[in-house]
């Protein structure tokens, strides 16, 4: 298979800029932590499973108790229904590979993780359905109906989304899934800002739990801060497709990292501790995000995010967004990621955004150094 040029961008542009970044004001995840203070939330089991740990082969699907723990993250799924991957990533390309084949056609709500437009595009026909950034990113459900074909296999979508930070009501996204369920589609469904709702009380279901068609994938990356530890997930309540995206597994990592695995157990354990923890510091900065975009109205424009730590703002100065990511880069070591990033082959995209990442607590200290350079 040749490698998609398409959809590495944001790869390709971290690596190129990563040495040179003093502020990394685009990153998309949570506070991290270190592995003393996560071990220090671990139970007596964890505790002694990490003191134990032989570096073994470990089960190709994710240590029994590992994905117990994924899957009491959801109402009506077991271990039997979750296959553990290294990062969400994984389990997006295993998804894809096991339900799209040529022939098929997909429907890629955009914008989202590049990858899943990427690889759908590499395997099948895909139409998009654009955000509405006019409207507060909301999604018109009529034109994902529209969308759909009689070849049509799979929606995907992903929401708290990246880079919007927008979140369907709770009503659009059952009127998915009845569509979904009408046609008999797949829904892929890329979770992993889910539990970094703004207000928890706006937390959609699980695409699994809501859905017998449903797929959820999940990761530690986001809202647990812990992307280092590379564990994500897909659950889904159909086991001939968790049969199936297990075998693509294999074709990926033969098994997930041991250490990892008993870090990620300890994690979804105290995950109500260190997801409240983040929500905070996501919350204090986002108060100051947005006194720093009501400081600046002629230059930036933007919708308050609902969920997730990310945000896409409208630069409405006269150079244009990528040529001032360019400028902060590098004249102030500032990383901020622009709409060429988070373009898209299926759909019009605004190309006049950046995004901005707030979830980190050295995130003032970038903010202040923005405001210095734009001054
Ligand atoms: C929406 C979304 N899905 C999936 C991923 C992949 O997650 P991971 O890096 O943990 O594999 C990311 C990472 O940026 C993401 O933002």
């Amino acid at each position: 298979m040749t490698v998609p040029a398409r959809g590495l961008e944001l790869a390709a542009m971290l690596s190129r800029l990563h040495h040179r970044t003093l502020h990394h004001l685009s990153a998309s995840e949570c506070e991290t932590m270190s592995v003393a203070d996560l071990l220090g939330l671990a139970d007596a089991e964890d505790q002694a499973r990490w003191e134990g740990l032989l570096l073994s082969y470990t089960d190709p699907l994710g240590a029994p108790w590992l994905r117990a723990s994924v899957a009491a993250g959801y109402d009506g799924i077991g271990p039997e229904n979750v296959v553990s991957f290294a990062g969400a990533q994984e389990g997006l390309y295993a998804v894809l590979h096991a339900l799209l084949q040529p022939g098929d056609h997909a429907v890629v709500v955009v914008p989202g993780y590049q990858s899943v437009e990427t690889l759908a595009l590499g395997l099948a026909d895909v139409s998009g359905v654009a955000l509405d950034a006019a409207d507060g990113w909301s999604l018109d459900i009529d034109a994902v109906a529209a969308a759909v074909r009689p070849n049509t296999r799979m929606l995907c979508v992903s929401f708290p989304n990246n880079p919007t930070g927008a979140l369907l009501p709770p009503e659009q996204f059952s009127a998915l899934v009845t569509l979904c369920r009408r046609h008999g589609l797949w829904l892929l469904s890329d979770e992993v800002y889910r539990l970094t709702e703004h207000d928890p009380a706006r937390r959609l279901p699980a695409a699994a739990d809501a859905y017998e068609r449903g797929v959820s994938v999940g990761v530690l990356s986001k809202a647990y801060g812990l992307p280092g530890l590379r564990v994500g997930w897909v659950a889904c309540r159909d086991t001939a497709l968790i049969g199936r995206v297990a075998r693509f597994r294999q074709y990926l990592s033969v098994c997930g990292a041991g250490p990892s695995e008993v870090l990620a157990n300890v994690a979804l354990k105290a995950g109500e501790a260190i997801t409240r923890r983040n929500r905070g510091i996501a919350a204090a900065n986002l108060s100051a995000l947005s006194g720093f975009f009501a400081r600046h109205p002629a230059l930036f424009d933007w919708q308050l995010p609902e969920a997730g730590v990310v945000g896409y703002v409208r630069y409405a100065g006269a150079d244009g967004v990528e040529h001032f990511v360019a400028r902060m880069a590098e004249a102030a070591g500032i990383l901020l990621l622009p709409a060429s990033v988070f373009r898209s082959e299926v759909a019009a995209l605004p190309a006049d955004r950046f995004r901005i990442g707030f979830g980190r607590t050295c995130f003032p200290a970038g903010l202040a150094a923005l405001e210095a350079a734009i001054r």
